[in-house]
């Protein structure tokens, strides 16, 4: 039987992305004591993946930018099955939250006289992201980093939680796993800050890297959180497409921010041959720049690939599907366009998006100065996750607290690109906060030593099976599966067969061994990690099952209308009855937004 050796902490941080480092941050600020446990090591984070900037109404570019407007296109972004209150404190408190990091040393790129850049980004109504070229994930999780280091937070790297526990009612700990020696670590902690990211790699094409099992999702609903949008997944329009060990990587929307269009292989470029309702239809174009425009509200200029990234990634399969496509399934992404226009842009390319150029250079020996580049969607962004209170970011777990992806309710049925990085600020920060104060006003409990036990033997069974099937091999069974029957476009057939592979994976993950020593074993953490891949598929498909519309980043085939009788509610997603195996999704009611929000909407349409 496993030993352990074990830890007390007032707040327990799993997860050190950005959501988990500005958590654990604000909770050493009240004084408590704090343990971050990071899957990987301490930078190595999701976060990175946002690279085109941080979204907040800080007005430098265009001063008709408020929090306001920001609301209302994150309201509309969402398709309004947000949860309005965290849009409310999101809008408001972001430019506070950006200020705060560059005053801990962030960098950005500047305006002529000397305020933060903002660039434009997909459905946001003026320049509103924050920037470091095409590094801003990068740049701010390198500046919470070295902030968070120096305020007492204990740190545990390679880590990997197995399991929640809970006592009366609340939470009470987790036990984890050290990749290095293998060793069982046991948490007691009075609150836990849920901060694990997302669940990409459910599914073959992503952007998301090895620690995104879902883990955050799984562990909470097992331990009696609610989930909830599990249904809304964000498939970013482009990742790159070729070489194939490259395929998912992503091209950030910074490159259509900084004028890259998308065009198909007959050159054509098919983004205005599909412009939604509420955009004018007629074009417009800059008298200066000859670049060519759709008009959306008040008449805000808008390249049409900067419309919402659910309609520009349906409108990239379409083209393929229609066999327009580039040779390796996808479709062109030209920046090299602007040198016609601009003259320097080969040295501004450079220098506004680093990152693609060599990117692409180094995997695709591709020069995007010069050639466009090869793209197609990838599964980048869950927007389903823990249901939690707006203001405290608490679960339906009384000490059980989520931020950023791991949590849901902010961006409703798709993400505006830039809201994740202001969401990890602003609700990093509330849950640190609220987690603190959990911990304050509350003794600590002891986790049951005989669940604790349990725990730790099923972890172990992968090592006591001999003749088994490869972990690795079900792993990816799966993401082939998630990707084909419930990806980008879905129906309601073919996610009944997706339930039923599931169901036959599962089996053949009861009977999965692996071989050697716990020390450094990825087969092993890979059968972990399938119990967490499991539980968050069978709640994407449940909860796509039950829309029978579309909206967001949930299409249907067989429901390609929005329905308004959807329009007003979150799919929530629980365990049984005695926390027993059958999943329950049922609809629940979004409480009426308040009159001054809804005016605001009404007003800014
Ligand atoms: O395209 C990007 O840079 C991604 C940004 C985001 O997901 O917020």
């Amino acid at each position: 039987m496993a030993d352990f050796t074990s830890y007390d902490h007032d707040v327990l941080v799993i997860g050190a992305g950005g959501a988990g480092l500005r958590a654990a941050i604000e909770a050493a600020a009240s004084g408590v004591s704090v343990g971050l446990v990071c899957k990987s090591l301490l930078g190595k984070a999701h976060t990175v993946m946002a690279e085109g900037g941080v979204a907040a109404a800080l007005a430098n570019v265009d001063d008709r930018d408020t929090w306001e407007v920001h609301f209302t296109d994150t309201m509309r972004g969402g398709q309004y099955v947000n949860n309005w209150r965290m849009a409310e404190l999101h809008a408001q408190e972001a430019p506070d939250r950006v200020r705060e990091l560059e005053a801990w040393g962030a960098l950005f790129d500047r305006t002529k006289d000397g305020r933060i850049l903002q660039r434009n980004f997909g459905g946001h109504r003026y320049p509103r992201l924050a920037h470091v070229g095409d590094r801003t994930g990068l740049e701010m999780i390198r500046t919470l980093q070295d902030h968070g280091i120096h305020q007492g937070i204990d740190v545990h790297m390679e880590v990997t939680v197995v399991s929640l526990f809970t006592s009366q009612g609340r939470i009470a700990g987790a036990l984890a796993y050290e990749r290095e020696r293998g060793r069982f670590l046991l948490f007691r902690a009075k609150a836990i800050v849920m901060a694990t990211g997302g669940v990409g790699r459910a599914y073959a094409v992503t952007s998301n890297s090895w620690e995104y099992t879902g883990d955050g999702h799984s562990l909470a609903y097992r331990a009696g959180a609610a989930l909830q949008d599990m249904e809304f997944l964000q498939f970013h329009p482009t990742g790159m497409i070729w070489p194939p060990s490259v395929r998912g990587i992503l091209v950030t929307e910074g490159v259509r921010g900084e004028g890259g269009i998308l065009v198909n292989n007959l050159g054509r470029r098919f983004m205005f041959d599909d412009i939604p309702e509420n955009y004018r239809a007629q074009t417009a174009t800059d008298p200066e720049e000859g670049w060519r425009y759709v008009l959306g509200d008040r008449d805000a200029r808008r390249p049409p690939e900067l419309l919402t990234r659910d309609h520009v990634a349906r409108c990239i399969l379409r083209e393929v599907r229609e066999g327009r496509g580039s040779p390796h399934g996808g479709v062109f992404l030209d920046i090299a366009w602007i040198k016609e226009k601009l003259p320097g842009a080969t040295e501004r390319i450079k220098k506004k998006l680093p990152s693609m150029y060599h990117q692409f250079k180094q995997l695709a020996d591709i020069d995007i100065t010069a050639a466009p580049m090869e793209v197609g969607p990838t599964t980048h962004y869950a927007m389903g996750g823990i249901r939690v209170d707006g203001d405290t970011q608490m679960s339906t777990v009384d000490g059980l607290f989520a931020a950023g992806e791991s949590a849901a309710g902010l961006h409703g049925a798709n993400r505006l690109g830039g809201n994740s990085l202001s969401d990890l600020l602003v609700f990093g920060k509330r849950a640190g906060e609220h987690a603190a104060a959990f911990a304050q006003s509350h003794d600590a409990l002891t986790p049951d030593p005989g669940e604790i036990k349990e725990t730790a033997r099923t972890a172990l069974l992968p090592f006591e099976r001999t003749g088994g099937e490869s972990p690795f091999q079900i792993q990816q069974d799966l993401q082939v599966m998630m990707q084909d029957l419930v990806g980008i476009v879905r129906r309601s057939d073919e996610m009944e067969r997706a339930l039923e592979a599931l169901e036959v994976l599962r089996t053949r993950a009861q009977a999965v061994s692996v071989s050697g020593n716990r020390e450094y074993n990825p087969a092993w953490h890979t059968a972990l990690d399938l119990t967490n891949l499991f539980t968050v598929s069978e709640a994407i498909i449940r909860s796509a099952l039950a829309r029978r519309e579309s909206r967001g980043g949930h299409f249907r085939d067989d429901f390609p209308e929005k329905d308004s009788a959807f329009g007003s509610s979150n799919h929530v997603v629980r365990q049984g009855e005695g926390g027993g195996e059958t999943m329950h999704v049922e609809a629940q009611g979004i409480p009426p937004i308040r009159d001054d929000l809804a005016k605001l909407i009404k007003d800014y349409q």
